[in-house]
């Protein structure tokens, strides 16, 4: 049986991870099918942009299965890791941009996974840490360096050195997470915001994911240059000349991801 949903509305997708009664933990076959969810939404240019969210009123994903890690030997616990960084890295790397409505608690993995997203909306009720100091381990998809990349490097080692699990008013005060939507308004927000990104254009979108994932890792010079590449390189694009076109010509533009 499935563990994920998938529900293409085009331009739209939500991913559903359908583990509720775990509290959506993040075993193995549900890394696997979100992996898979991915990369199938990847190879259909009709979708634009993509939700992740979790099912029922509790968790968005409440960490990585323990169940499923508690025996683990370390070469079995270093490729559960190498394939949860694959999945954050697939998501990061998308052309695609991903918005994690996060429903409920998203700790330990489920953090991880809401951080690999482009941004985050959580539920007033949400709340988020990186407990894996409680089971005496790391954070292992991503923890350590995307949350300290998000709210700096002394909030990051506080946050995993105490396991402290802050509520949604805290982590968007701290910049863990963008913006905090009462409960019952969370999936329509996150909708509306993918269908406005989903309307621009696909090229643009996918190049301004690229600079600003790369520009973090390089000096401010360089990043600057892959900017100026990237902004040159969509000139010539049909979706470059529309905008341009259209916006003289006083109409909506109609891009078309070319
Ligand atoms: N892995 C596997 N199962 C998990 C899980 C996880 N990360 N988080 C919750 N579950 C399971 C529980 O074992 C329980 O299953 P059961 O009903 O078969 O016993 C079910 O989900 C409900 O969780 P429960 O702990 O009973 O709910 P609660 O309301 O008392 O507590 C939490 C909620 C989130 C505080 C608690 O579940 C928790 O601390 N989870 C682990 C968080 C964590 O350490 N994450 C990092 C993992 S690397």
């Amino acid at each position: 049986m499935s563990v994920l949903r998938i529900d293409r509305e085009d331009p739209i997708a939500i991913l559903t991870l359908e583990r509720p009664d775990k509290l959506n933990a993040l075993s193995r076959e549900l890394i696997d099918e979100l992996l898979a969810a991915v990369e199938g939404l990847e190879a259909a240019p009709e979708t634009r942009a993509v939700i992740v969210t979790g099912a029922g009123d509790r968790a968005f994903a409440a960490g990585a299965d323990i169940a499923a890690m508690a025996e683990m030997s370390p070469a079995e616990a270093k490729a559960f890791s190498d394939r949860g960084h694959r999945l954050a890295a697939s998501i990061e790397q998308s052309r695609m941009p991903f918005i994690a409505a996060v429903n409920g608690f998203a700790l330990g993995g489920g953090c991880e996974l809401a951080l690999a997203c482009d941004f985050i909306y959580a539920s007033d009720k949400a709340r988020l840490g990186q407990p894996e100091i409680n089971l005496g381990i790391v954070p292992g998809f991503g923890g350590t360096q995307r949350l300290a990349r998000r709210v700096g490097v002394g909030r990051a080692r506080e946050l995993c050195m105490t396991g402290e699990i802050v509520d949604a008013q805290e982590a968007l005060r701290i910049g863990l997470i963008d913006r905090v939507v009462v409960g019952a308004d969370l999936m329509s927000m996150a909708r509306a915001t993918a269908t406005t990104i989903a309307a621009k254009g696909p090229l643009a979108i996918a190049a301004l994911k690229r600079t600003i994932l790369r520009g973090q890792d390089v000096p401010l010079a360089t990043a600057n240059e892959l900017e100026a590449t990237a902004f040159a390189a969509l000139f010539g694009s049909h979706d470059q000349r529309e905008g341009m076109r259209a916006f003289l010509d006083k109409r909506q533009p109609k891009f078309e991801g070319r």
